[in-house]
């Protein structure tokens, strides 16, 4: 497909990361096509002409389905809240398109299925936003143990933190509602952390888990009274890979000073890696090796030797962003789209992730171990 055509709904948060990311993707890996800004839908519609003016895109609508059957849009991104992925998702695959959703798939396991299965289906090509496991330090990490740095992996602690519901003076929001939200810190942060587990130390076999709701009411913005919060602010598993490698895993959006503490440590049997997003730059690996009086941590740095860090700078030290993790994704889609292969990860690779989540869940509810 020559310079596809591209239809983006939603211009918030990762709205506006899928336009940079479409808008630099060709810039700054010269073997992708040139993605070709075509129509950008929002509500109003007044905001989708604006946000279309500032992001470059040639044509706006406040009409998501008009977007879906645009004959001149082939890859639509749904940078929607979650309650939505599911309907304009469907709608899109129907209509021959390929899709770059934002995580989660949809509020509950059986809605992903359904999206999972109606895009292995129809054979288009789909994309959901795990945007950490493009980091060049994360593949790096990949690379180290796959070239047995740390020996053999025996355990794996993972923390999601955030601080953005720690606050008990916050006011009541949707994301409080499991009809609009779906999970809590699960769905927002947790299902993140489980990528990088899983392409760390595989699939998760089995987890008992613990989740609580900490701020169990908010007080409505108008001032009506309050209204209860219904999913969860942290949740803690402890999991089995499939390996046999044991673990734990924990979110939490009510960890007051951590902005994106997405963290984790993998132990080998001569080493460890570990990282943390909040420098995402960075690894830092201990190997048991040379003089003990030497022995310790050390920092690597990203820098062109851990592609794809190159194609954005040739100088090492001077740190890619948030937003270039997009770039990145975005390249890996058209590539695969371009090159007819299965994108990573697609709707199927996205509800192994998001299984876990839910199984995380379920353990906690049911107060027993989960398989997956
Ligand atoms: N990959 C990541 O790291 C990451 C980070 C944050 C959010 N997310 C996910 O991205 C999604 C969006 O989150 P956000 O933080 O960008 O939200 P946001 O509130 O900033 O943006 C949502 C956008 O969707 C638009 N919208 C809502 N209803 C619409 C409709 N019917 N038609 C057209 N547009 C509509 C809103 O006007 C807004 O522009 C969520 O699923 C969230 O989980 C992913």
């Amino acid at each position: 497909m020559q310079n596809p055509g591209i239809g983006l709904i939603g211009t918030g948060f990762m709205g506006k990361a899928h336009a940079l990311a479409y808008g630099a993707v060709r810039a700054v890996f010269g073997d992708v096509p040139a993605p070709r800004l075509e129509l950008l839908c929002d509500t109003p519609a007044e905001r989708a002409g604006e946000m279309a003016a500032q992001f470059g895109f040639a044509r706006s609508t406040g009409d998501w389905r008009a977007l879906v059957e645009d004959p001149a849009v082939d890859i639509v991104s749904i940078t929607t809240p979650n309650s939505l992925h599911k309907e304009m998702a469907l709608a899109a695959i129907a209509a021959g398109k390929h899709v770059w959703c934002e995580k989660p798939l949809a509020l509950g396991l059986e809605d992903a299925r359904e999206m999972a299965e109606a895009a292995r289906a129809s054979g288009v090509a789909t994309m959901v936003g795990y945007n950490y496991i493009r980091n060049p330090a994360f593949t790096h990490a990949q690379r180290l143990i796959a070239g047995g740095a740390i020996g053999d992996i025996v355990h794996f602690r993972g923390w999601v933190d955030e601080d953005y519901q720690a606050d008990p003076d916050l006011p009541w929001t949707w994301r409080a509602r499991i009809a609009d939200a779906g999970l809590g810190a699960l769905g927002d942060l947790g299902c993140h952390l489980v990528s990088m587990a899983c392409g760390l130390c595989g699939p998760v076999e089995s987890l008992v888990a613990d989740m609580q709701t900490v701020h169990a009411s908010r007080a409505l913005a108008d001032g009506s009274g309050r209204a209860p919060v219904e999913n969860e602010d942290t949740a803690t598993a402890l999991v089995r890979f499939a390996s046999g490698v044991q673990g734990s895993l924990s979110a939490s959006r009510t960890a007051w000073g951590r902005k994106s503490r997405l963290a984790w440590e993998v132990h080998g049997t001569t080493g460890m890696i570990c990282f943390d997003q909040e420098r995402m730059n960075e690894l830092h690996l201990y190997q048991n090796a040379g003089p003990k009086a030497e022995q310790g941590f050390k920092t690597i740095l990203t820098g062109p030797e851990h592609a794809p860090f190159g194609a954005f700078c040739p100088a090492p030290g001077h740190q890619l962003g948030f937003n270039d993790l997009k770039v990145i994704e975005a390249a890996d889609f058209l590539r695969a789209i371009a090159a007819q292969t299965r994108p990573h990860p697609d709707f199927a690779a996205a509800l192994e992730f998001e299984a876990v989540i839910h199984a995380i869940a379920d353990a906690a509810r049911s107060d027993r171990r989960v398989r997956l």
